[in-house]
């Protein structure tokens, strides 16, 4: 149980409530499709993947592919510290977000203030500083105080609380539209919205949202004693799509809404600071419900970040000085990702100079359409041409599908994710 919620709170935060349903709006339901496929023929069959180099080894980031007799493959950690610091740079940022409005709401809520609009917001300096400010610090303090137990009471409790608020959410603003209108944006094919980029986003952002392709399911699945992998896996999966699909039914409906009565919501990253608002702005106590889901998002956010940053960290302190003082490097870490979290925060309208860099959108391009695909792809190597089948057997446990994932991941999954990646730098 303790692996799941693990895995399921680093797995299930902003990339699923705050970035899926704009990606679904704005690249339609071809991307939705592929999507779900992306998980099916290659998220999935990784996960398990990920999850048993973790577990066979039962080592990190720097050790695990060595343990297995492939030392070469260690420096696959350097490419995980790579991708993890530049997620935290852009995904601090969101987080923040989600603090200031859980705050401003509550400040609005007893009349000492009134929330911006979301440009507004993040064309202010201060504001954006001091929102990534603090997202940064809360995740530094959480890893220093080393209070795991309570990251895992956060999942238990106050993710499951996340999900029936969004449900009830979405029950609502999709009534205000039809169901049908929703269904047809998130789910109709369009062949002419089908081409490589199209493919490229949907895997990146399986990656993405699964916490795969960058060890940290490695590292949890390192501390897994039993042999529950399939398992652990799926549950992961099955929530963390559970969660994308019900937000889009959240934000879409209200995205349509506001554009229907003559509004703009062209700012995409703001559809969800947007559409929330203004769906509680039908009911008295909106400020306090739209307070609620922030701070539920939060949590849902500094769980995930919290997890990226031990495995950078761990990797980083194992890597140098096993023997050192493990602090050391959080510190190191919690300065360098402040310090880029802080400029990226300008980077959104605040600083024009900064905005022009679009350090926000290359971050996260770069992890997400690159970095991550290319871990996966090396994982689907790995565990499919390298690692010792009879050590794969071991720990997959007796199950009806191991022939098949194990086709899949031997052929489908490294050709589609070379193909794809090759297709994008064409
Ligand atoms: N999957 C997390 C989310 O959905 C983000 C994340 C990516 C966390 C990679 C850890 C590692 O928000």
């Amino acid at each position: 149980m303790g692996f799941i919620l693990a895995a399921a709170g680093s797995a299930v935060g902003l990339a699923n409530v705050w970035k899926f349903p704009y990606m679904a709006y704005e690249n339609g339901g071809t991307f939705v499709l592929i999507y779900l496929l992306c998980l099916l023929v290659i998220g999935f069959p990784l996960l398990i993947g990920e999850m048993l180099v973790g577990k066979a080894s039962g080592k990190g980031l720097f050790e695990a592919f060595g343990e297995l007799g492939k030392p070469l493959w260690n420096n696959f950690g350097y490419l995980c510290i790579l991708s993890g610091v530049l997620i935290l740079g852009f995904y601090c940022v969101v987080g923040g977000w989600c603090f200031f409005y859980a705050g401003s709401y509550a400040m609005q809520g007893m009349g000492v203030a009134e929330v911006p609009g979301f440009g507004d917001y993040t064309g202010n300096g201060w504001q954006q500083i001091l929102s990534t400010f603090a997202f940064v610090a809360v995740t530094i303090g959480v890893v220093m105080a080393g209070v795991m137990r309570g990251i895992e009471q956060m999942v238990r409790y106050l993710m499951p609380l996340l999900g029936i608020l969004l449900l009830v959410f979405a029950g609502y603003a999709t009534s205000k539209v039809g169901f049908s209108v929703v269904t047809d944006q998130l789910f109709t094919y369009n062949p002419d919205t089908l081409n490589g980029e199209t493919v490229l986003k949907a895997v990146g952002h399986a990656f993405f949202s699964l916490s795969l392709g960058i060890g940290a399911m490695l590292v949890f699945a390192s501390y897994l004693k039993e042999d529950n992998i399939v398992k652990a896996g799926l549950w992961v999966g099955v929530i963390d799509t559970a969660v994308a699909l019900v937000a889009c039914f959240v934000v879409i409906p209200m995205v349509l809404l506001i554009q229907k009565q003559g509004g703009q919501v062209d700012e995409g990253a703001g559809a969800l600071f947007v559409a929330v608002p203004a769906l509680l702005s039908d009911f008295a106590g909106g400020n306090w419900l739209n307070m609620l889901f922030f701070f539920l998002l939060s949590c849902a956010a500094l769980t995930s970040s919290v997890s990226l940053f031990e495995v950078v960290a761990s990797g980083l302190h194992s890597r140098l000085s096993p023997e050192g003082d493990p602090r050391k490097y959080n510190w190191i870490m919690g300065a360098f990702v402040m310090v880029l979290a802080l400029i990226t925060s300008l980077s959104v309208g605040a600083n024009e100079s900064i905005s022009k860099l679009n350090l926000f959108t290359h971050f996260d391009d770069a992890v997400t359409l690159y970095l991550l695909p290319l871990g996966g792809l090396l994982i689907a190597i790995f565990v499919g041409w390298l690692m010792p089948e009879s050590i794969i057997k071991q720990h997959f446990g007796k199950r009806a599908i191991y022939p098949v994932w194990r086709g899949i991941i031997r052929y489908v999954t490294p050709l589609a994710m070379g193909l794809i990646l090759l297709q994008s730098f064409l």
